[in-house]
């Protein structure tokens, strides 16, 4: 029997913190009339001192969970999609599972720049269409803030925190993600990059000296090789899933740019009510851009069953992503009953618990292993 992967859940979580265009111009050598006029943004949002990837990726994480009324304990998968993960290792996706009480779920970080979350869409989705897990969690999650260079007008100005995440789930009735274009020109990985902290430039004073440490963007280029990418992607997609472009509903870009959205709206014929953008408000979250402007749609009524959706990614790498998707969940979804949310808190809480006893039982049984080894040792 053919299999699909329907969404099925979805959530996002957004720091309380705003900085604003005004705020920015206090602090580098930029204005809030251009800002707007080149990028399309207002004001973003920035992590709390305590916020990190991980805690942003289970926020939207549980949101998306509780749509689906979903048990985490059933995940077959999570990944999450980030550039700027909690740490190099272990990745961000198994500090998530930890968090959700996944406990069969498999977990790993996903790195394609700003094209992420639609690369882990596509990922997640083949996952289950080739019967080999039911249940996928994929997350985009982002804390760009602690990777930008705050003296940088050339790039201070464009990112923003914040998560997305959907649920993934297997399913007999037809639609879902219908079709995943995935692209890569390597030769372009200069033109938008992290420098240090890698094996090739290992973290040193020298390279935090020199700023190796920070964003580092050719925006021209970037901007040039987005407009190209975009249209054609798309294109590529609904070709591969069979569907004419005028049966896009809705087009969801990475939100980078509102003049890169344009262009590609434009060369796709798509009136402004078949284009979401809410980059005003965020500004570019780079791998939870997609997802978030997925929930914002949702929650405005843009989305409707056996709708066409097209998911379209572009970032560092250079790499590129198109996914189509077809609707199939019926809109608005019911509010959980109240006892399902007391449950499922309930539920994180306990996850917590086991996370400890977990960790003290390895800290008890190393200690006595010690004990034993020095008392055998001596003896
Ligand atoms: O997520 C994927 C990664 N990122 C992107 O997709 C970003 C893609 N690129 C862009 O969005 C645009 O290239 C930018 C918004 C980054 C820049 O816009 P632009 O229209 O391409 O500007 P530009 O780089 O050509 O710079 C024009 C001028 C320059 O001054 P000069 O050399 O003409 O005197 C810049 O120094 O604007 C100056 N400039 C600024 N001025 C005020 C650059 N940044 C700022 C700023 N405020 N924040």
């Amino acid at each position: 029997m053919a299999r699909y992967a329907q969404i099925v859940g979805w959530g996002m979580y957004v720091p309380s913190e705003i900085l604003t265009n005004d705020d920015l111009a206090s602090v580098v050598d930029t204005s809030d009339d251009w800002i707007r006029a080149r990028t399309g943004i207002v004001e973003r949002r920035i992590a709390a001192p305590k916020e990190t990837t991980a805690t942003m990726a289970i926020r939207a994480a549980q949101a998306a969970l509780r749509v689906a009324n979903a048990n985490p304990t059933r995940l077959d998968l999570i990944i999450v999609a980030t550039a700027t993960p909690d740490y190099p290792f272990p990745a961000t996706a198994c500090l998530v599972q930890d968090a959700l009480g996944a406990t069969k779920a498999g977990a790993f970080d996903l790195s394609a720049g700003c094209t992420s979350f639609v690369y882990a869409l596509a990922v997640g989705s083949q996952m289950i269409i080739s019967g080999a897990y039911d249940q996928v969690l994929v997350i985009g999650a982002e804390t760009l803030s602690r990777i930008v260079n705050w003296t940088d007008r050339n790039t201070c100005v464009l990112f923003g925190d914040g998560a997305g995440a959907v649920l993934l789930q297997a399913s007999a009735v037809p639609g879902g993600v219908l079709s995943a274009v995935l692209g890569a020109d390597g030769s372009g990985g200069d033109l938008l990059m992290l420098p240090a902290g890698g094996s090739r430039h290992p973290a040193s004073a020298e390279t935090v000296a020199q700023g190796l440490h920070y964003v580092q963007m050719n925006g021209r280029e970037i901007f040039r090789f987005a407009t190209r990418v975009t249209a054609r992607a798309t294109r590529q997609a609904l070709d591969e899933a069979d569907v004419n472009l005028e049966d896009i509903s809705l087009f969801i870009s990475h939100q980078a740019n509102g003049r890169i959205i344009q262009s590609a709206a434009k060369s796709l014929k798509l009136p402004p009510e078949k284009v979401f953008v809410n980059l005003d408000r965020y500004g570019n979250t780079s791998s939870a851009s997609v997802p978030i402007a997925l929930c914002e749609a949702i929650e405005q009524d843009r989305v409707k069953r056996d709708d066409h959706l097209v998911m379209v990614g572009f970032g560092a790498g250079l790499t590129w992503a198109a996914v189509v998707v077809k609707w199939g969940v019926p809109l608005p979804v019911p509010r959980p009953p109240r006892w399902t949310v007391v449950w499922r808190r309930a539920r994180y809480r306990w996850a917590a618990v086991r996370s400890y006893l977990h960790r003290l039982g390895r800290r008890i049984l190393s200690a006595l292993i010690g004990l034993f080894v020095r008392n055998n040792g001596s003896g």
